[in-house]
C-alpha cells in the first residue's frame, strides 16, 4: 500500500570506471529498493572515461545474475559536476574515488552529500570496496558480498 511518510531519495554509485564495482552496488541498491517497494532514484557513475557507454564487466554481470539480478541494460557513465545538483546522496565506492570526486566538488556545500560507501557499514571506516579489475573471477564475489552487505545497512537507515 502506499505510504505517504515514504520519503523518495536520490542516490549514485561512484567508482572509477563504472564497470565493475559501482554497476553492481546499482543494481543490488535497485533491487532491494524495488523488493520494499521504496520511490527512490539509483544510477551509477565513474570517475574516469575509459568505458563510457559500455556495459558492465561480464563478471560483474555474472556474479549479479546469480544472485537473481540483471544489470545487462546498465551502461558506463561519467561522474559530472552536474550530479551534485541532481542527487541527494553520492556514495564513493572507494577513497581515490572520494579524492576525485572532491577535486570536482571543491565547494564544501557539494561535498556535504558525498560519503565513502564502506563508512555506512563501519563507522568512520575509510576502507576501499576492492577494485575486482585487476584480478580475475575469483575477486567478483567478495565484493558483491561487501556491497550486498553495505546496501543492506543504507536500505535499513534510510528506508
Ligand atoms: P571499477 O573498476 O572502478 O570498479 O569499474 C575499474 C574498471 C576499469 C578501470 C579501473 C577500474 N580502468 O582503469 O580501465
Amino acid at each position: 500500500m502506499f505510504n505517504p511518510i515514504e520519503i523518495s531519495m536520490k542516490i549514485l554509485l561512484v567508482c572509477l570506471g563504472n564497470i565493475c564495482r559501482s554497476p553492481i552496488a546499482e543494481g543490488v541498491l535497485k533491487h532491494k529498493a524495488k523488493q520494499l517497494g521504496l520511490d527512490w532514484q539509483i544510477d551509477s557513475a565513474g570517475t574516469n572515461g575509459y568505458h563510457i557507454g559500455e556495459a558492465p564487466h561480464r563478471f560483474s554481470q555474472k556474479i549479479c545474475l546469480q544472485h537473481g539480478i540483471d544489470i545487462s541494460r546498465q551502461r558506463a557513465r561519467r561522474f559530472t559536476a552536474k550530479d551534485f545538483e541532481e542527487y541527494d546522496m553520492i556514495y564513493a565506492l572507494a577513497l581515490d574515488v572520494y579524492r576525485e570526486i572532491e577535486k570536482i566538488g571543491y565547494r564544501q556545500v557539494q561535498m556535504n552529500k558525498v560519503y565513502l560507501f564502506l563508512s555506512e557499514s563501519k563507522e568512520g571506516s575509510t576502507e576501499s570496496v576492492p577494485d575486482p579489475w585487476y584480478g580475475d573471477e575469483s575477486g567478483y564475489l567478495p565484493v558483491f558480498d561487501i556491497i550486498e552487505q553495505t546496501c543492506t545497512r543504507i536500505i535499513k537507515r534510510y528506508r
